[in-house]
C-alpha cells in the first residue's frame, strides 16, 4: 500500500477530523512544504510598463478621485503570485503614486517605513519631521517608521513617483499603528535641504549621537548619485555579476537607510551581459535610464525608463544592457541579514 493511500485511510482521515476539533495539526503532512531544501516562493517575475500602461491607468485615476479623497491616490503593484494581498513581494509593497498641480496628500505617520523614487515631474516635495524636501527624477527619499510626512505639488506639472514600504512585513507582525495630522501641511520647522547638509557632508554635529533605527538623512539625489556612478565607471571595469552596483548607506551606520529595505543604484555599461546571480532577497527593481532586459529564470523582462520590474527570490537573474542603463532597487535584504537568513550565489557563464 502506497503512503498517499495511507495518509488518505478513513482512519487516519477520521484521527484528522479529531486533531482539527482541537486546533491541532499533523506537522507530517506538511512537513516537506514548511522545511523545504530550498526556497519555495509563489512570487513570480512580472513588468509593469510605464508608458504603455502605469502612466495612463495613473493619469485616470487622477481624474476620478483628488488626492484629498484617496489620502494618497497610489496604484498598488501587485504580485500575480499574491493576487488581492496588496504585495509586491511577500515582505514588500510597491505603488505608483501621482499627485496634481495645486494638490496635498495630508499629513500623516504610520509604523510603516517607506520611501519614494521619483519617476516623473520635477519640484513637488515631500515634507519629512519638519523638514520640506524638493524632488527631482531618480531622487530617493525616505520616510522612515513613525515619522510624520505630507506630500504637495506646487508646480504646473503632475508629478510621480515610485513608492516602497513594508506594508506586508509589517502587517503579518500584526505592529501597525498611524496617526492622523492635526493639520493638512505639516509647518516647516528646519530649512529645506537641512538633514543633506548636517548629515550627508561628511561632518557631524560634534554632540550629535545617533539614536534612531533610520538614516538622519532623508534625501539621496540623483545628481550625486549619477556621478558617483558615472566616475566609478571612467575609474574602473565593472563586476562580472553587477556591473558597477552600490547600496545607499546611512552615514551614521554603514548600514541600510531603513531597518527594512534596502536600496541600491547600479550602472550597465552598454553591451554589458552580467553572470548569473541569485540571492534570497525578492528585488522590485526601476529602470532610471536606458534599456536592457533581465533574465530571472526562464522569464525575459525587456525595460526601458521608469518601468518596473520585481523578480523573486533564489532565482538567477542575468542582466544585459542594450545602452548605458541604470537600475534602482529595493529588497527586504537588511531584514534576512538582521535574522542570520540571507543569501548569494554567483553562477558562472554557463549556469
Ligand atoms: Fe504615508
Amino acid at each position: 500500500m502506497s503512503a498517499s493511500v495511507k495518509s488518505n485511510s478513513p482512519e487516519r482521515q477520521r484521527f484528522y477530523g479529531r486533531l482539527r476539533q482541537q486546533h491541532l495539526a499533523p506537522l507530517w503532512e506538511t512537513l516537506h512544504a514548511l522545511v523545504t531544501r530550498e526556497p519555495s516562493t509563489p512570487i513570480q517575475s512580472f513588468k509593469w510598463d510605464y508608458d504603455r500602461d502605469l502612466l495612463g491607468l495613473v493619469q485616470d485615476a487622477g481624474k476620478l478621485l483628488t488626492a484629498q479623497e484617496a489620502e494618497r491616490r497610489v496604484l498598488i503593484l501587485e504580485n500575480p503570485g499574491l493576487p488581492g494581498q496588496a504585495s509586491t513581494t511577500h515582505t514588500l509593497y510597491a505603488g505608483v503614486q501621482l499627485i496634481l498641480p495645486g494638490e496635498v496628500a495630508r499629513s500623516h505617520r504610520h509604523t510603516q517605513s517607506a520611501l519614494r523614487f521619483i519617476l516623473q515631474g520635477s519640484g513637488a516635495y515631500t515634507t519629512v519631521e519638519g523638514e520640506r524636501i524638493d524632488m527631482q527624477p531618480g531622487d530617493l527619499i525616505t520616510t522612515p517608521s513613525w515619522t510624520w510626512h505630507d506630500h504637495g505639488n506646487e508646480t504646473q506639472e503632475p508629478m510621480v513617483w515610485l513608492d516602497v514600504l513594508d506594508i506586508p512585513l509589517v502587517k503579518m507582525l500584526d505592529a501597525s499603528f498611524a496617526e492622523p495630522g492635526q493639520q493638512e501641511k505639516q509647518s516647516t520647522v528646519r530649512p529645506l535641504g537641512d538633514s543633506s547638509v548636517r548629515y550627508a557632508n561628511n561632518l557631524f554635529p560634534v554632540d550629535w549621537i545617533p539614536h534612531a533605527k533610520y538614516s538622519p538623512v532623508f534625501k539621496y539625489p540623483y545628481l550625486k548619485t549619477r556621478e558617483t556612478l558615472s566616475t566609478l565607471s571612467r575609474n574602473g571595469d565593472p563586476d562580472a555579476w553587477h556591473g558597477f552596483k552600490l547600496r545607499y548607506v546611512n552615514p551614521a551606520t554603514g548600514g541600510p537607510l531603513l531597518p527594512s529595505i534596502g536600496t541600491f543604484i547600479q550602472l550597465l555599461p552598454q553591451s554589458l551581459r552580467t553572470l548569473p546571480y541569485r540571492s534570497t532577497d525578492a528585488t522590485i527593481h526601476t529602470c532610471v535610464e536606458g534599456e536592457g532586459e533581465t533574465r530571472a529564470g526562464d522569464t525575459v523582462i525587456a525595460w526601458k525608463a521608469r518601468d518596473i520590474f520585481v523578480t523573486p527570490g533564489w532565482t538567477w537573474l542575468t542582466h544585459t544592457a542594450t545602452s548605458d542603463a541604470i537600475l534602482f532597487s529595493a529588497s527586504d535584504r537588511p531584514v534576512q541579514e538582521a535574522l542570520g537568513l540571507w543569501r548569494e550565489e554567483r553562477g558562472a557563464l554557463t549556469a
